[in-house]
């Protein structure tokens, strides 16, 4: 390393201020819109060196030619770093974040990451904005899409696997990206769920809920972090100092790139608390910020702080030397080109596309399986496929769908047709995804008529979640509703079951829908292979394993909706009116953190502690037997939560701190171990710093956060001798 912090040094003594300027600019070029501002004519910019990073240009020969104008043709060949928005795929589509989110599997996660960051960088691209790590309980806001869902735990083991998905062993190999944990800190927290609106929340909430992920990621060894658009208490994120030099450099040691959002160190003037590009540079700089992205703000406003005296040069020297150490590390000193040389083989790419389909498959929730209406039945003849997402390739997709062409995506229509063959099967979109018109729903309902099972694809278009997507309602847009009433209506008289493909970026307040439907899959955006993976759910070729990773509202005014709610003074109990609860809906949401139904039947017992009290650098083993008492093999997932029943401060009614998944034939039994290191019963105390405290601490074991369903055992917590 100090070789090559020589060679840094030495460059930054011959860089213009112009020129270290160039490597904290990343310009955007208008091949692909991520933002409300565009930028310049790219070439020459890169070519004299004004501008060191870019965004939004990919694919092999489009980044060799502008790498070439950086490295041959500015004055001191810097090359350029290539970033892009890779978050579920870049060609090839995995499901989206919230999808991945309820697969519930480390594994999946980072290999999703690799085969994506395998992808891109064959497109001459070093670097994603990912992983989107923003806890979210709020499904008004758009980006819980793209996000882990509810909980820290999750997040945080999330975080931890798409940095070493992305970033593989070595930073400078040909296949690896660096990855860019985002947005920091508590964008998920937007007031009311509106896009880019403040943040306000307690300094426990945000180290409780939204640190950890990012914790996580620093620990995992993330090259970058992308703060968060919005004010948190009125500090907007780019111009955060404390939370960016204290928090995250300081206390977690954070030594990589700092990336503003896009424009928002421009925006730091909206935000009303910098008069000018020059003091909002100031600020940014100040606050931490290395790379200013689209805002120009750096290459057109530092000149003029430095000369008020409102940044210094070891400042801005300090961000150069981060951003050449990351090109350094990336290997783009040493070769330029290596990202995107050469193309892939064709059986990467089949392999790729196979793998999926497999994730899609696990990242698919059954909510509902009345009566064993799925799987299939094999010898199934005549089936119904309505609804405007039943042939929909494109919305398959979900938001920020990278390179990924319409046409490349497996919609339901042709992933039935692929397996079913030899069924009769007859489609009719019924309605538009958004618009009012229902004259289709007659067609779709004769569509319905002769069928032995009718399967109706609805939801959200891929659009109506992802940045700037926020929703006031969650219910199904447009004339959805009409057509699946009518269909009920019909199939009813019929006694013909109606299995529901809910596509959606977010979880719906629908309980009208899940009350008629028969069987009910979560599908979110399950990505290029959306029609083969739901295909094999229904036909039984793969059973469903994906659990929620967000509790379900039954009604919007239950949101904030989350299981990990700390009990109140008056918990909602029997006996009394005086109880936490509303008049009109029932506290409980329509499905619980971690629901997902299987195709076996899953009975816990026998839930054992050891040992019977523990210390804090003891790990306690939990162990549940597993029995599966259905007539197909499965796979069960079961997690761990926590309760703290006495502490300094409230704690939540549950917390989850691990999750193991089984897999069981009809009939065969198992035992789950759950290792549970004591460190991990630490907390923030009364002064926010982490305590472990004696005491009782319930285990809570089982198939979700309905804590009905869950097996319960105590241990008790002593001081270390
Ligand atoms: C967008 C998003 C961010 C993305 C960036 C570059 O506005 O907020 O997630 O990485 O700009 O496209």
């Amino acid at each position: 390393m100090f070789a090559c912090m020589s060679r840094i040094d030495a460059l930054i003594r011959r860089m213009t201020l112009t020129e270290k300027l160039g490597q904290l600019t990343m310009s955007a070029s208008t091949e692909l819109v991520t933002g409300p501002v565009l930028a310049g004519d790219l070439a020459a910019e890169v070519g004299s060196g004004a501008v060191g990073n870019v965004l939004n240009v990919h694919g092999a020969e489009r980044v060799r030619r502008l790498q070439r104008m950086a490295v041959e043709e500015s004055r001191l060949g810097i090359p350029l770093l290539v970033g892009l928005d890779v978050i579920h795929g870049y060609r090839t589509l995995f499901p989206v974040g919230l999808a991945e989110a309820s697969a519930f599997d480390v594994e999946l996660w980072a290999r999703s990451a690799r085969e994506a960051a395998r992808e891109a960088s064959h497109a001459g691209i070093a670097m994603t904005f990912a992983p989107m790590l923003d806890v979210a309980r709020d499904p008004r806001w758009g980006r819980s899409v793209e996000g882990p869902g509810e909980d820290p735990w999750v997040a945080a083991r999330l975080a931890e696997a798409k940095v070493r998905g992305f970033q593989g062993e070595d930073l400078a190999a040909g296949e690896s990206l660096a990855a860019v944990a985002k947005h920091y800190c508590a964008y998920g927290a937007v007031t009311a769920g509106r896009e880019y609106a403040s943040a306000d929340l307690s300094e426990r909430t945000l180290l409780e809920v939204h640190l950890p992920a990012f914790a996580a990621a620093v620990a995992a060894g993330v090259a970058a972090v992308m703060p968060a658009f919005i004010d948190l208490a009125g500090v907007p994120m780019t111009a955060n100092a404390p939370l960016l030099r204290g928090r995250l450099r300081e206390r977690l040691g954070f030594q990589g790139l700092l990336i503003s959002d896009y424009n928002s160190i421009g925006e730091l003037i909206q935000h009303g608390v910098a008069a000018d590009l020059v003091e909002a540079a100031a600020l940014a700089l100040q606050a931490g910020i290395d790379v200013d992205m689209m805002a120009g703000a750096y290459r057109h406003g530092l000149p003029a702080a430095l000369q008020r005296g409102l940044v210094s040069m070891t400042l801005i020297d300090e961000a150069v030397r981060r951003v050449l150490t990351l090109k350094e590390r990336l290997g783009l000193f040493d070769d330029p080109y290596r990202r995107g040389r050469g193309a892939e083989a064709p059986a990467s790419l089949a392999g790729r596309r196979e793998l999926a389909r497999r994730d899609a498959a696990r990242c698919i929730v059954m909510l509902k399986n009345r009566n064993a209406t799925l799987p299939l039945a094999s010898t199934v003849q005549r089936l119904a496929l309505v609804g405007p997402l039943a042939d929909a390739p494109g919305q398959m997709r979900g938001s920020w769908w990278a390179a990924a062409e319409e046409l490349e995506q497996v919609s339901v229509l042709a992933g039935l047709r692929a397996a079913l063959p030899r069924a009769q099967l007859q489609h009719a979109s019924g309605v538009a995804i958004e618009d009012e018109g229902t004259a289709g729903i007659v067609p779709a309902l004769r569509a319905c008529q002769d069928a032995e099972a009718i399967i109706l694809c609805v939801g959200e278009g891929a659009l109506m979640s992802g940045e700037a997507a926020s929703r006031a309602h969650l219910d199904l847009p447009g004339q959805q509703r009409a057509l699946s009433e009518a269909v009920f209506q019909q199939a009813g008289e019929r006694g013909t079951p109606v299995i529901v493909v809910l596509f959606s970026g977010r979880p719906l307040a629908v309980p009208w829908l899940a009350e008629r439907a028969d069987a009910l899959l979560a599908a979110w955006f399950p990505g290029s292979e959306a029609g083969h993976a739901i295909a094999d759910l229904l036909t039984g070729r793969r059973s469903p394993t994906a659990r929620t990773p967000v509790s379900w509202p039954r009604a919007l005014g239950q949101v904030p909706i989350f299981y990990a709610q700390r009990p109140s003074g008056r918990p909602p109990v029997a006996d009394t009116a005086y109880a936490s609860r509303y008049l009109d809906v029932p506290n409980e949401p329509l499905y619980a953190f971690g629901h997902g139904l299987t195709y076996g039947q899953f009975v816990l017992s026998n839930l054992r502690v050891t040992p019977a009290s523990a210390s804090l650098a003891d790990t306690i083993e939990v162990r549940v037997d597993v029995v599966n008492e259905g007539a197909r093999a499965a796979e069960e997932t079961v997690f761990l939560f926590i309760h703290d029943v006495l502490a300094s401060v409230a704690r939540p009614a549950m917390e989850l701190k691990g999750w193991s998944r089984i897999e069981l034939s009809p009939g065969e039994r198992g035992t789950v171990c759950l290792p549970l290191p004591a460190r991990e019963l630490c907390f923030l105390g009364a002064q926010l710093e982490p305590v472990f405290e004696p005491g009782q601490i319930e285990l809570l074991v089982g198939p979700s956060a309905d804590r009905s369903q869950l097996l319960v055992e105590r241990i008790r917590l002593i001081a270390d001798a």
